[in-house]
């Protein structure tokens, strides 16, 4: 970005300005690693912030002599600055119940997931988790999610009263489920998707707060409630829609069995309108090639959760068939069927699967996915994802060198992609030293864990 990037600055109120390494993607470099020119990165680097935008980044050495006194200068050399990390599938109830053991989703659902959900209908108890929750997020670079919340309507006020707290662009919903969960759970057709649009009505756009439409998954809607959720998401095209997708086979043979008349799972979204460009899906593992070019053709948005599909034993997602098909594909933590918070220990299992699906998933692709991927698949690339002057400023300043062994690591490395592989492989919390939101910072971490060697 060259130095005409940056306006008057004695116009702004409010400037802060952030000397690092900066890298954030321009183009989606692709499963090869052969686009050079997707990857932006200064090695000396700064980036201007003003009013929660991105006013500018570039080369220290062209941007410093424009900066106005009063423009206050943060050095971080030493350290990594890029865009926060967008996880498009989670679940904040869970946030207390990760490794909780079981031999497979449904047992899973059953004997852990309902139970802990059922807390919910307690306003404070769904307060006290929505902060746990955000917080952790915040630790471990995450700075948007799409977030379901419980089939309790104050649910999903506590999540996004939290999240305003701490002003975090967040996509969240209530989930509608009228069938085969414990009756404490239960909704019904009508009045939970009557529900959902109450809540849409009150909070989606309201501050950076999106809502999703969130059908938990097939086998918990009744074709009555799947109908009207769909008939929803046409009346207001511009929310999104998140449920799961074909994680388990037990539970494609469930749904199979559910809906007779319908070709496959993907096709029963398709069938009750749940199927469009805002439509995020959640594990989308066991598919054919007629599902991929249907959710090609939607431009739906799948989340791959490598974590939660190694915990729960769910399957290999395959990342080589999905992106060759022309889908959106993107990361996400899957709290709680993941065990943990971390987009990096995200893409260490995303890359683990890959390697066991016979593919070769490169650093620069998972980070793209994790960033300026995920907002263009959520079709949020005009808010979100890279640096482009304008854009919230989200940002995260990773330390390359935060524990002994990434310090030694990283003295080897010989480019910034192996710094990015690095810290995927090796990386987790520890290695976000701060998380900021729309130019403010939210998370700061309290002793750094730098290497003293
Ligand atoms: N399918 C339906 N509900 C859930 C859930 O809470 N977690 C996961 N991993 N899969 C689901
Ligand atoms: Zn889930």
């Amino acid at each position: 970005m060259s130095s005409m990037l940056v306006p008057d600055l004695t116009q702004t109120a409010s400037c802060s300005a952030f000397r690092a390494g900066i890298l954030h993607f321009l183009h989606d470099p692709g499963l090869a690693e052969q686009d050079s020119r997707a990857l932006q990165a200064f090695s000396d680097g700064l980036l201007l912030v003003a009013d929660g935008k991105v006013l500018a980044v570039g080369d220290y050495a062209s941007l410093a002599p424009q900066l106005p006194a009063h423009c206050a200068l943060q050095d971080l050399r030493g350290y990594w600055i890029m865009p926060g990390f967008i996880d498009t599938h989670s679940h904040y109830p869970q946030s207390e119940m990760l490794a909780s053991p079981a031999p497979g989703l449904l047992p899973w659902l059953e004997r852990y997931t309902f139970p802990t959900e059922r807390q919910f209908a307690d306003p404070r108890h769904a307060r006290r988790v929505a902060d746990f929750y955000l917080q952790q997020l915040l630790a471990s670079g995450i700075t948007t999610a799409a977030v379901y919340c419980t089939v309790h309507p104050a649910s999903v006020d506590a999540f996004f009263e939290a999240a305003q707290a701490r002003n975090l662009r967040m996509i969240a919903g209530k989930v509608l489920m009228d069938r085969h969960a414990p009756d404490f759970l239960l909704d019904a057709a009508q009045s939970g998707v009557e529900q959902s649009e109450a809540l849409l009505q009150k909070w989606h756009g309201k501050g950076r707060a999106l809502y999703a439409i969130t059908p938990r998954f097939a086998p918990t809607s009744s074709p009555a409630q799947l109908q009207l959720a769909g008939e929803l998401a046409a009346r207001y095209p511009h929310v999104w829609v998140q449920t799961h997708l074909a994680e388990n086979r037990d539970e494609i043979a469930w749904v199979q069995e559910l809906f007779p008349h319908c070709r496959s799972y993907t096709d029963v979204y398709a069938r009750y309108g749940l199927l469009n460009q805002r439509s995020i899906l959640g594990h989308a593992i066991w598919l054919d090639a007629n599902d991929r070019s249907l959710l090609a053709e939607r431009q739906a948005i799948l989340s791959h959760c490598p974590s939660s599909n190694l915990f729960l034993g769910s399957g290999l997602y395959d990342v080589q068939a999905t992106l060759q098909a022309g889908v959106h594909t993107t990361l996400a933590c899957d709290v709680g069927g993941g065990s943990a918070f971390s987009m990096l220990r995200t893409m260490h299992d995303a890359y683990t699967v890959a390697r066991l699906s016979g593919c070769y998933l490169p650093a620069l692709q998972m980070f793209y996915q994790a960033t300026l991927g995920a907002a263009r698949a959520l079709k949020l690339d005009h808010l979100l994802g890279n640096f482009t002057p304008g854009k919230e400023a989200d940002f995260i300043v990773l330390n390359p060198a935060a524990t002994p062994l990434l310090h030694n690591r990283h003295a080897r490395c010989q480019s910034i992609e192996e710094i990015l592989f690095m810290l995927a492989l090796l990386g987790d919390e520890r290695a976000v030293v701060s998380t900021w939101a729309a130019g403010v910072l939210r998370h700061q971490q309290s002793a750094p864990a730098l290497a003293s060697l």
